[in-house]
């Protein structure tokens, strides 16, 4: 990005955020990167270059197809309903993205078949045999010592299988040297600076060939036709990846490609593995260019944990921007945390930001800048006198402001409105300093008139750079100010330090109505209660304490195994037939073949939990879980101490 005040030439930005999975709804997080890059991409807009903004929703996997399944639903019925969401969410809150893609759009997966075809002819995918433990949750395999007890994702905690299957591969350990070249020669290519040193020394550990294909579903891209092996879709994440591409034409319409290569992705850190290695090197591979900034944000956490829908400590960004205002949530976000760490929601964080920095510094500015002008000058501002007064604070605050335009794009966003805040704290401290209703009671009008001019101009640069953030609010400030917020103010005002013509404030009311306590969100208070509670209510080990009504909700039942056999390929799990009475036979897969085996299991008895939510493990489906207790002895199975009929429940 060139500095402003030296060259305003149109260039090519094109700024991303990664497309969001369907089988969840938005939530602070998504809104988080969403909002950066609906910033980025307005600042860019207003400084006049060519921009382009994508978005979208990432649709194909197991994952996705696994969700929609266990909600009866079809699909592609259930992708199009939660991408319609995230669509009119983004809507809703007015983001500017030009396009909003879908993997399941076909000229995505054109493109994605195009760029297949292009690697393979290239060599750089070749067909081999795959084995290893797959998580389907995060759609990712991990290496047998990544895995947490041998059998658990170390991402998300969920149980993996152990996938073998025929697979493309993409020869990956050949770029490693490119990658590695690459970051060194682009310090800046993974935002925070922090993060790359991370990716340099996952790199230099040596990566291994990616496997590129699945053949255990079938919800994804197809390899091309004319490869002829229809029982492969290709891996989630190079569908999802090459969204970026495929969004500008990539493989169906190459006029458009120009647009590439992007300003900046901005993901979480959570995915920057995939985005500044695999990415990179698939684009190698086509020999395209590459990105310039790949930005990764941090967490953010509720009361410390991660949020999740089963903790039921979800933030939903509908509701918190309902509750105190889209741009002031906006703002909150951008400027509470540090870009790339974590920050925690917080209610009165939000609060204190909007009636402190936005209440306190920015409205009342303004409001004792129409006090001021109507008392004294019928409401008129003119800008004459101002460098004769005012030239020291008049340059701190040009200063301050030239300081802006890189911060934003290495992605110190909130450096950036803290060093936009510094010209508010030179307009307010004039004020207090020079004391319009002095200088008037002195007689020294043109003094009087030059300090309402030092405010405007002020709060018209602040309102300029402050519009990619707060783009309604800031409008209205500018409407008080007699101009618009335009390529053309921004040219005038922050590239050319012009000062605002002659005008008569317009009183507009108060943009930052302070916020009491009483009208925070009921529903987030009630959940931030309910989470505090149990905290309370625990036992001296930290385990909750529940009432006898959430003690019932778990059906125990006393139930006869019929039948018990190993499961081919696990050194763990015993696959049980386990009767609960009245033709009730529930299949159970057990992990517990370490201290039974199949036969002595048969005829015996156990206590099961009868109302747990099927699930599968290794493709099995699991309707139960027997109790069992284990210590450093060995596991022992909890069972009744005389028979019991087969369904008897256990209270
Ligand atoms: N579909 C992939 C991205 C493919 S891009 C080619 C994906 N989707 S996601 O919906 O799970 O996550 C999207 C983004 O939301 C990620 O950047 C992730 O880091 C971010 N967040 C998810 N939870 C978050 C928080 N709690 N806080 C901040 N961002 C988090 O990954």
């Amino acid at each position: 990005m060139p500095n402003p005040k030296e060259n305003s030439s149109c260039h090519k930005v094109y700024i991303t955020t990664p497309i969001y999975y369907v089988n969840d709804v938005a939530h602070i997080g998504h809104a988080y990167t969403t909002v950066i890059a609906d910033a980025l991409a307005i600042y860019s807009r207003m400084v006049g270059h060519d921009t382009f903004f994508l978005t979208g929703t990432d649709e194909h996997g197991q994952k996705i197809q696994e969700a929609a399944k266990s909600r009866g639903k079809n699909t592609q019925e259930y992708a199009d309903k939660i991408s319609g969401k995230f669509k009119g969410l983004w809507d809703d809150f007015g983001i500017s993205y030009d396009k909003f893609i879908r993997t399941t759009d076909q000229e995505h997966k054109e493109g994605v078949q195009y760029a297949f075809a292009k690697m393979f002819d290239k060599g750089d995918i070749y067909k081999d045999v795959y084995k290893g433990h797959y998580c389907i949750s995060c759609e990712t395999f991990f290496p047998k010592i990544q895995l947490v007890d041998d059998e658990f994702c170390p991402e998300c905690g969920k149980s993996t299988s152990i996938v073998e299957e025929e697979s493309y591969f993409f020869r990956l350990s050949d770029y490693q040297d490119k990658l590695l070249q690459w970051y060194k020669d682009n310090p800046d290519c993974i935002l925070p600076r922090s993060k790359r040193n991370e990716v340099i020394r996952f790199v230099e550990s040596g990566l291994e060939d990616l496997s590129v294909t699945r053949t255990s579903f079938n919800w994804g891209v197809h390899l091309p036709e004319h490869m002829n092996d229809p029982k492969h879709v290709m891996y989630v994440w190079l569908d999802a990846l090459m969204n970026y591409l495929t969004a500008l034409g990539y493989g169906t319409d190459e006029a458009k490609i120009e647009q590439w290569p992007a300003r900046v992705h901005l993901i979480g850190k959570d995915i920057l593995r995939f985005h500044a290695i695999y990415w990179p090197a698939f684009l190698m591979s086509l020999e395209m260019p590459l990105p310039k900034h790949i930005a990764a944000h941090g967490w953010w956490t509720r009361n410390g944990e991660k949020m999740s829908k089963s903790k039921g400590n979800v933030v939903d960004p509908k509701e918190v921007a309902d509750a105190y205002g889209l741009e002031n949530f906006r703002y909150f976000m951008l400027r509470e945390v540090p870009f790339g760490g974590d920050g925690d929601f917080s209610q009165r964080a939000l609060i204190d930001r909007i009636n402190s920095d936005l209440g306190n510094d920015l409205g009342n500015l303004l409001n004792r800048l129409i006090g001021m002008s109507s008392k004294y000058f019928a409401g008129v501002v003119e800008s004459d006198m101002l460098k004769k007064y005012y030239k020291v604070e008049l340059e701190n605050m040009q200063n301050s402001i030239s300081k802006l335009e890189p911060l934003l794009f290495e992605m110190q966003i909130h450096k950036y409105l803290e060093e936009l805040w510094r010209p508010l704290s030179i307009a307010n401290k004039a004020i207090d300093q020079y004391q319009p209703w002095t200088l008037m009671k002195e007689g020294r009008e043109d003094e009087a008139m030059a300090l309402n001019a030092l405010v405007a101009n002020i709060l018209a640069n602040v309102a300029i750079m402050l519009h990619p953030i707060m783009p309604k609010t800031t409008d209205s400030i500018a409407t008080a100010l007699g101009f618009r917020v335009s390529q053309e103010s921004y040219r005038n005002i922050i590239q050319d330090n012009k000062l605002l013509n002659k005008f008569t404030v317009e009183k507009i009311p108060p943009l930052f109505p302070r916020i009491e306590e009483v009208v925070l969100v009921e529903k987030i208070e009630a959940e931030i209660k309910k989470k505090l509670e149990p905290q309370e209510n625990k036992t001296d080990e930290g385990i909750a304490i529940i009432g006898i009504d959430q003690f019932f909700q778990t059906a125990l039942k006393i139930g006869t195994i019929i039948q018990a056999e190993e499961v081919p390929k696990s050194k763990k799990l015993l696959l049980l037939q386990v009767d609960l009475g009245d033709g009730d036979v529930r299949q159970v897969l057990s992990g517990i073949k370490e201290w039974y085996s199949a036969e002595e299991l048969i005829d015996t008895q156990v206590c099961l939990v009868a109302n747990l939510k099927p699930a599968k493990l290794m493709g099995i489906k699991s309707e139960g879980m027997v109790l069992a207790a284990k210590d450093e002895d060995g596991l022992v199975l909890v069972r009744p101490e005389k028979a019991k009929k087969p369904g008897t429940t256990v209270s």
